[in-house]
């Protein structure tokens, strides 16, 4: 059908040739989609999901209808599954964020044309891991070996859920490390000035502070010294590793704001690559019903 939902759904080799396809439009791969419709259905807010799922329709020439949920019948109650089978009326494919986990599962299979997940609560994010993974290898040319540490709200995060699952198939050792109320119960935790030193990748996650139910019982100055990537911390790392963070940062939490934009910072490299991930999902998606 060509929805993507959820990267597990995917095969090692369908999640490599995405990140080529991607590879072949950063490089200056020309279609002409012109023929076909998107339509983006955004729930939650989104910078970066949103408008480079936007500027990959436009750069792929496809037309765009956009959504506000305010201005739908929703209002009048209509129901998430009527709203997207209405859209799938009009249009060849749509793209939801949506702050309900697994919200996709009873419109795959009924839903006539293809649907991409452009993150689904606390639960997955498969776009933001592919352009991810599309960073780290450009940067490293592998995954098998590689050690990568992602420090912070785990049990919250859509991007750690998908990255843990994907990363540890492609053969990285994938490392934790969170406050106590941030962990999740099935996963082992490590000590991050143990681990900083021994990475090839440090990956910083938003404190999610609208999931949060209760109040996390320290400070925002406490949280950057236990869990942020501060400039004592960032001195022990390794001369090759890099600093990944899916955004919207918040400078000084997650990470000293000297840090965001410093040499081995490649949080604006993971948002142009985006746009390139995007192209290609909604190519393969579009043209070859590739993705299941
Ligand atoms: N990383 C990410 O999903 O950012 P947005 O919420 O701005 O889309």
């Amino acid at each position: 059908m060509g929805s993507l939902v959820n990267l597990k759904d995917l095969s090692v080799e369908e999640i490599i040739e995405i990140l080529d396809i991607a590879e072949e439009f950063m490089a200056g791969k020309r279609v002409d989609l012109s023929d076909k419709l998107v339509a983006n259905l955004f729930f939650e807010p989104s910078t970066r999901t949103r408008y480079s799922f936007e500027a990959a329709e436009s750069r792929l020439g496809c037309q765009v209808l956009s959504f506000a949920k305010e201005a739908s019948s929703m209002l009048k109650g209509e129901s998430l599954y009527d709203t997207v089978m209405t859209f799938s009326q009009y249009v060849d494919a749509i793209i939801i964020r949506h702050d309900q986990d697994n919200f996709y599962e009873d419109l795959v299979g009924n839903i006539p044309v293809p649907i991409i997940n452009g993150g689904d609560g606390c639960g997955n994010h498969p776009t933001q891991s592919l352009l991810d993974l599309l960073t780290i290898r450009q940067e490293f040319g592998k995954f098998e070996g590689l050690k990568i540490l992602i420090v912070g709200d785990i049990v919250h995060s859509r991007v750690a859920h998908t990255n843990i699952e994907v990363m540890r198939r492609l053969g990285m050792d994938v490392f934790l490390s969170a406050p106590p109320a941030l962990q999740e119960n099935q996963e082992e935790f490590v000590d991050f000035d143990e681990m900083i030193s021994e990475v090839d990748i440090v990956m910083l996650l938003r404190v999610q502070f609208e999931r949060h139910r209760e109040k996390l019982n320290i400070s925002q100055e406490e949280y950057h010294k236990l869990y942020g990537l501060t400039v004592e911390r960032y001195e022990k790392m390794q001369d090759h590793a890099i600093i990944m963070h899916p955004a919207p940062v918040n400078r000084g939490l997650e990470i000293d704001d000297s840090l965001v934009e410093c040499e081995k910072s490649r949080i604006f490299k993971q948002m142009k690559n985006g746009m390139f991930i995007r192209m290609a999902v909604l190519y393969r998606a579009l043209t070859r019903g590739g993705l299941k």
